[in-house]
């Protein structure tokens, strides 16, 4: 770095001095909020931003466009720097109707006119319902990805792209040209989008009300890790600047994308003529529930990229494509009740129930409401919410299934609204049980939930139901036989109240038979009023042969023993989804550490100086857990449930006996590969002790950069050292 004081800098000296600030700090912000890794610090940082604003103020008429000093503050916390598309990211013109399109390409014919044997053909293929997003590659080398933003400025979201398997990082093939900005659609299938919901739910996490939104969110993270968990889709359908047209026509052109490793849309075919366009238009739309992801239209494109240029664009939009939009499935009905359902970690989810109206071929009787600022239309600070919406009961409404899957509520029909109608004022205690429900302070954001929660617990009863269901389901326990509908019986009938019940439910047999054989008459019951005719053949519920009961209690009993990750996870705390629980069963081996560690953190006026600092388990789970422990019920619950079951202390295999057994080690430096509690943690698991200085005792020493004096003291003493990756191939964990 020249060091050159400011004051005896030239001008030529200060403009390339003030560009190579600007190109490093710009970088050091990179790193900082894009990859969470800076690699100086603050003080440094400030000294690169404070020697740029002095040159500025020395040579005010150099300042740069770019200057760091420009962008004040640097870009918020989850901000992503600017990029300005080299060619403009534009919307389509809509068409609605079959006369939409055939105007649409009696203009082009009209336009085209002069060349009468001109053969115009078109492409027609799905409109993805998701986000566009333009993908920068130089030499076929993936360099910067955007969103479309308003179309001439997106943001930078390169990272985050990066994440997607359908977005190639170098470009397959040959043949791409030099500089190409490939165009398309990100997107995330029903499938995913189910599974994050009921992940999230498992962990009392966020909401998520669709798809596209929750795409658009996942794109706008600030850890790229969270966007790779979103399994997120791409298909890339146009392209921007470029250096050389991928081919002379707009459909080989995505033949070409495919070529070089792009997934390209299955349903794109070539048409000569206006039969050919509405007759895939309908194709398409046959196929569009069973696709999996959501499409709102198709579009025509003009085929040859000649005729594209000549066609040209009106503002935003090029003339020689349209959108053909699927009408919308909407039909309209009244909001007879809303109800209150509360989950397992105790969240209350308003639903609308409806006088049932068939949208799409298919009945609709509910549809969520999502929360308490969503039925208001504006937060709690008066805000209003975007596709908030005020309902109340006794509304007209008209229904829409998103993507034909998801029915929600378009809009009120205000002028249908009865006189008397209030607006819904949400409950403030829970419905089943009666405790207050309060909305928490989200710790990271500072913002209130936009859910309210029952702080009732383990006495709420549909938090107690839930929390049985989720202990037995498939991630968890996974006891075959006991499903939700059992668990629901056997609470109702007050055989199981918690966990612990399950596994002595062999010992109350009758009461178990009775309670099946009620429910199976009370079906049949239903069944014959149903079908108006008379029950012939009734068995006593004595004569019954419930054969499948021996089969459950032998399904219960397999499951004494269960695996610690599966079982920390099956007890239901927050934020401790399936992944965490591995983390903290690896951590503390067995449920009786777990719990001790609880405990004493719970009590602790700091956890952090009992919890040890664990990669990937941050303040919510230590919250979390100091919530769980440190609550007397909760003991209750935990010591009869493990007086019937012993979760099975979690064993690293050990490859070829344990070399380390017996042996005192001593860790120094910094490690890479783990944190220093886990590999204490495993070290000890493997027999060795651990010691923390190095003595004439010390057998062997594990050393990664940054190691000082421990390391100098065991080279003095003879003692072996070695490296992170020696001691994970000694102790068989190597790659
Ligand atoms: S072409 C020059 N093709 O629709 C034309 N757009 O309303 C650029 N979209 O912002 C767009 N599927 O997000 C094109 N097969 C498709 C599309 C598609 C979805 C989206 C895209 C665009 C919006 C325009």
């Amino acid at each position: 770095m020249s060091e050159k004081p400011v004051e005896s800098l030239s001008e030529s000296e200060a403009a390339d001095e003030l560009r190579r600030l600007a190109t490093e700090i710009a970088e050091h912000d990179r790193r900082y909020h894009t990859e969470d890794a800076p690699t100086i610090s603050d003080a440094e940082y400030d000294a690169l931003a404070r020697r740029n604003l002095a040159i500025e103020e020395r040579f005010p008429d150099l300042v740069r466009e770019d200057s760091p000093s420009r962008r004040v503050g640097a870009p918020p916390a989850e901000g992503f720097a600017k990029v300005r598309h080299a060619v403009p990211m534009l919307s389509l013109a809509k068409a609605y109707t079959d006369q939409d399109v055939a105007d649409f390409i009696e203009r082009g014919r009209r336009f085209f006119d002069r060349d009468k044997d001109l053969d115009i053909a078109f492409t027609a293929e799905p409109k993805i319902d998701g986000l566009s997003a333009s993908l920068r590659y130089e030499n076929g080398v993936f360099m910067q990805g955007a969103t479309r933003g308003d179309g001439a400025v997106g943001e930078d979201i390169t990272a985050n792209l990066k994440t997607i398997a359908d977005i190639p990082k170098t470009l397959k093939g040959s043949g791409w040209p030099e500089v190409i900005e490939v165009r398309g659609e990100v997107y995330m299938t029903y499938a995913e989008f189910e599974a994050l919901k009921e992940r999230s739910a498992a962990v009392g996490g966020q909401d998520y009300v669709n798809p596209r939104n929750t795409a658009a969110g996942s794109l706008r993270q600030k850890d790229p890790s969270v966007t790779a968990s979103r399994n997120l889709k791409f298909f890339a359908y146009a392209w921007g600047y470029t250096t050389a047209d991928p081919a002379p026509t707009q459909y080989d052109s995505v033949q070409k994308f495919s070529e070089w490793g792009f997934k390209v849309s299955p349903l794109m075919v070539r048409a000569k003529s206006i039969e050919e366009l509405i007759a895939q238009y309908h194709h398409i739309e046959e196929l569009r529930s069973s696709l999996g992801y959501d499409i709102d239209g198709v579009v025509y494109k003009v085929d040859q990229l000649e005729l594209q240029r000549r066609w040209g664009f009106v503002t935003g939009e090029p003339r020689w494509a349209v959108a053909h939009k699927f009408p919308a499935e909407q039909a309209m009905t009244t909001v007879e009740r809303i109800d209150i359902q509360v989950g397992r970690t105790g969240t209350l989810a308003p639903v609308a129930r409806l006088a049932p109206v068939t949208v799409g071929g298919v009945v609709v009787e509910n549809v969520t409401l999502h929360n308490e600022d969503y039925i208001k239309g504006f937060d709690s600070n008066g805000q209003p919410i975007r596709d908030g919406i005020d309902v109340r009961i006794g509304d007209t409404v008209v229904i829409q299934r998103a993507g034909d899957v998801i029915p929600q509520i378009v809009s009120v029909v205000i002028d249908k609204r009865p006189a008397n109608a209030v607006p819904y004022e949400f409950p403030h205690t829970c419905p089943v049980c009666g405790s207050p429900a309060t909305r928490e302070i989200n710790e990271k954001t500072g913002k209130e939930d936009s859910r309210r929660r029952c702080t009732g617990e383990l006495i709420c009863a549909a938090q107690a139901v839930e929390g049985l269901r989720h202990f037995v389901s498939r991630g968890a326990l996974d006891i075959e036989g006991l499903g939700a509908e059992n668990i629901d019986l056997f609470f109702n009938a007050g055989l199981v109240k918690t966990a612990a019940d399950i596994f002595t439910l062999k010992d109350r047999r009758p009461a178990v038979t009775k309670a099946l054989a009620e429910r199976r008459e009370e079906q049949a019951r239903l069944r014959e009023e149903a079908s108006g005719k008379a029950r012939k053949n009734v068995r006593s519920v004595e004569e019954r042969n419930y054969e499948g009961l021996d089969k459950l209690f032998a399904a219960i009993d397999a499951r004494r023993e269960p695996e610690l990750d599966r079982f920390i996870f099956a007890l239901g705390i927050r934020h401790i989804g399936e992944t965490t629980a591995a983390v903290l069963a690896r951590q503390f081996s067995t449920i009786e550490e777990l719990i001790r560690i609880g405990k004493e953190t719970a009590k602790a006026e700091d956890p952090h100086t009992v919890f040890p600092s664990i990669n990937g388990i941050g303040d919510t789970v230590i919250n979390a857990l100091r919530d769980f422990f440190g609550n007397e019920r909760n003991d209750d619950v935990l010591d009869a449930l493990l007086a019937q079951v012993h979760p099975k202390p979690y064993v690293v295999e050990i490859s070829a006996g344990s070399e380390v057994s017996g042996k005192t080690v001593v860790f120094t430096g910094t490690l890479e590969k783990m944190t220093r509690s886990e590999a204490k943690a495993m070290a000890e698991r493997l027999g060795a002790k651990v010691a923390s200085s190095v003595s004439a005792k010390t057998d062997l020493v594990v050393a990664g950069p940054g190691a000082g004096s421990k390391l100098k003291t065991a080279t003095d003493l003879g003692i072996e050292v070695i490296d992170e990756d020696t001691w994970l191939q000694r102790i068989g964990r190597g790659d």
